[in-house]
C-alpha cells in the first residue's frame, strides 16, 4: 500500500510539474521537455506495474481465503509416494499445538498388537528411540478407555491426531504415531469395529509375538508369583510360614502345574491365530521377539514398514528372562516329562540368550 501511495505521489508531482511547465509557456529549450516526457512515461509505467503487482497479491489472498474455507485439510504438496500408500498417509492437525516446520511431513498410524510378556515393552522403547516415532504405551490398560467402542474410537482419534501427550510424544516432527495394545484389552472383543477403524483410517498393525510360548508362560507365571510372594511376605510378615512356603519364598521359583500349562499354551496359540485371522485384511507385519533379538535387520524391516528414515535404534531396557528356563521353575523335571512328545517339546530346549 505504501508503494502505491508513493508511486501516485511521484506520478502526481511529475504531472503537476509538467502542467506548470506547459502553462508557463516559457520553456526555453526543447530538450528538457523531451527528457521530462521520458521520465513521465517511465513513472507511469512504474506506477501501472506496481499497481498490477499489488492487485495480483490482493487477488491471491482472496483466493487463498476462499480455498481455506472450502478445503482446509489439503494445504500440503502431494508427497512422492506410491498410489497404494495414499490411504496410509495423514496430515493431522493437533488441537493442542502446531506442527510448525513439520506440518507438511506425512504421518503414518500404527498399533503394536501383542500379548503380555512378549517383549513389547522393550520393543516399544526401541521404536521410541527413533526421532520420528511416537509409541504412546499401553493406553488401553486403563479400563474406562476400552469400556465401549465409542471410548476406544475417541481414544484412538486423540492418539492419531497427535493430541495424546506422553513421554513418548515427539510432537511436531512425528512421522509415525501409535500405541501398544494387548489382545485381551478389548481388541479381540471389539475386533469388527476396530478392523473397520483401521481400514477406514489407514492404521497399520504390527503383530509382536513370542515364538517360545513356554518361556512366555513361565514369564507370566514367574511374574505373578513374584508379585504374590512379595505381597505374602509384606502382608503376613508376622505370621509363621509353613516350612514348605518359606522354602519356596526363599528360592523364589514357582511350581508349575503341567496339566494347566499345556491347556494355557493351547489357549495362547488359539488367541494369536484368532487375532491374525481377524486382522488379516488390515495392512500388517508379523514380528517375533526372538527374531528381533537375533536379527538386527528385523528392526530395519519395521522402519521400512512405517516408512520412517532408517536409523539405528537402541534400548536401555533389559530383555526379559535370560538363561535356561530351568532357572525359573521349581519343578522343571515334571514339566519336561509333561511336554516330552507333545507339539510343545521344542519349547523346552529353546534358549535365546544374547
Ligand atoms: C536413543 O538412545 C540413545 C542411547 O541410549 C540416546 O543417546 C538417544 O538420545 C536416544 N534417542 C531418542 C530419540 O530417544
Ligand atoms: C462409553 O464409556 C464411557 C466411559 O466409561 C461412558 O462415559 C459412555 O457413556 C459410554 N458410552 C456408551 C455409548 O455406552
Ligand atoms: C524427523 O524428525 C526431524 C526432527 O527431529 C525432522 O527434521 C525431520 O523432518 C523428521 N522426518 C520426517 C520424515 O518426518
Ligand atoms: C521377605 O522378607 C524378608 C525380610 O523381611 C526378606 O529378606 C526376603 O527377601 C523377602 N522375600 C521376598 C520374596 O520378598
Ligand atoms: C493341576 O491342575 C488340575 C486342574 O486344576 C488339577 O486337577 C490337578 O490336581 C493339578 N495338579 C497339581 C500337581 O497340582
Ligand atoms: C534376518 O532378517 C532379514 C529381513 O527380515 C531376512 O531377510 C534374513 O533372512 C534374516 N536372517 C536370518 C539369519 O534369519
Ligand atoms: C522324552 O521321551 C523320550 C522317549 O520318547 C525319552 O527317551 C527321553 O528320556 C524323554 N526325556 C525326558 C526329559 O523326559
Amino acid at each position: 500500500m505504501s508503494l502505491i501511495s508513493w508511486s501516485i505521489t511521484a506520478f502526481d508531482i511529475w504531472v503537476i510539474d509538467d502542467l506548470q511547465d506547459t502553462f508557463s509557456l516559457k520553456s526555453p529549450k526543447k530538450s528538457p521537455l523531451v527528457l521530462r516526457m521520458i521520465v513521465l512515461m517511465f513513472a507511469m509505467v512504474c506506477g501501472v506495474y506496481i499497481c498490477s503487482i499489488c492487485l495480483k497479491q490482493i487477488g491471491t489472498r482472496t483466493t487463498n481465503e476462499f480455498l481455506n474455507v472450502e478445503e482446509p485439510q489439503r494445504p500440503c504438496p502431494e508427497p512422492n509416494i506410491e498410489p497404494w500408500e495414499i490411504p496410509y498417509v495423514h496430515y493431522p492437525k493437533p488441537k493442542t499445538y502446531s506442527r510448525d516446520e513439520c506440518a507438511c511431513n506425512p504421518v503414518r498410524y500404527f498399533a503394536i498388537l501383542s500379548m503380555q510378556r512378549s517383549g513389547s515393552g522393550w520393543f516399544e522403547t526401541l521404536l521410541n528411540n527413533h526421532t520420528n516415532i511416537s509409541s504412546n504405551g499401553e493406553i488401553f490398560s486403563v479400563k474406562v478407555r476400552r469400556s465401549n467402542i465409542s471410548s476406544i474410537v475417541e481414544t484412538l482419534d486423540t492418539i492419531y491426531n497427535l493430541d495424546w501427550l506422553s513421554s513418548a510424544s515427539k510432537n511436531e516432527c512425528t512421522a509415525a504415531v501409535g500405541l501398544k495394545w494387548m489382545l485381551n484389552q478389548g481388541l479381540l472383543q471389539h475386533h469388527e469395529e476396530i478392523v473397520e477403524y483401521f481400514r477406514t483410517r489407514g492404521v497399520s498393525a504390527i503383530f509382536l509375538f513370542r515364538r517360545n510360548l513356554l518361556r512366555r508362560m513361565i514369564s507370566v507365571l514367574a511374574n505373578s508369583y513374584d508379585r504374590d510372594a512379595k505381597l505374602l511376605n509384606g502382608t503376613h510378615k508376622s505370621h509363621v510360614h509353613s516350612p514348605h512356603e518359606a522354602e519356596i519364598l526363599a528360592r523364589y521359583k514357582p511350581l508349575i502345574n503341567a496339566t494347566l500349562l499345556i491347556r494355557d499354551l493351547k489357549q495362547v496359540e488359539e488367541t494369536q491365530t484368532k487375532a491374525l485371522e481377524y486382522f488379516k485384511s488390515t495392512r500388517h507385519i508379523i514380528l517375533y521377539y526372538e527374531d528381533i533379538l537375533k536379527n538386527s535387520s528385523k528392526l530395519a524391516d519395521v522402519q521400512e514398514f512405517l516408512k520412517v528414515p532408517k536409523r539405528e535404534v537402541k534400548s536401555r531396557q533389559v530383555k526379559i528372562h535370560k538363561g535356561p528356563l530351568s532357572n525359573y521353575v521349581d519343578n522343571w523335571d515334571d514339566l519336561q516329562k509333561a511336554l516330552n512328545g507333545t507339539q510343545y517339546q521344542s519349547f523346552l530346549i529353546g534358549d535365546y540368550r544374547k
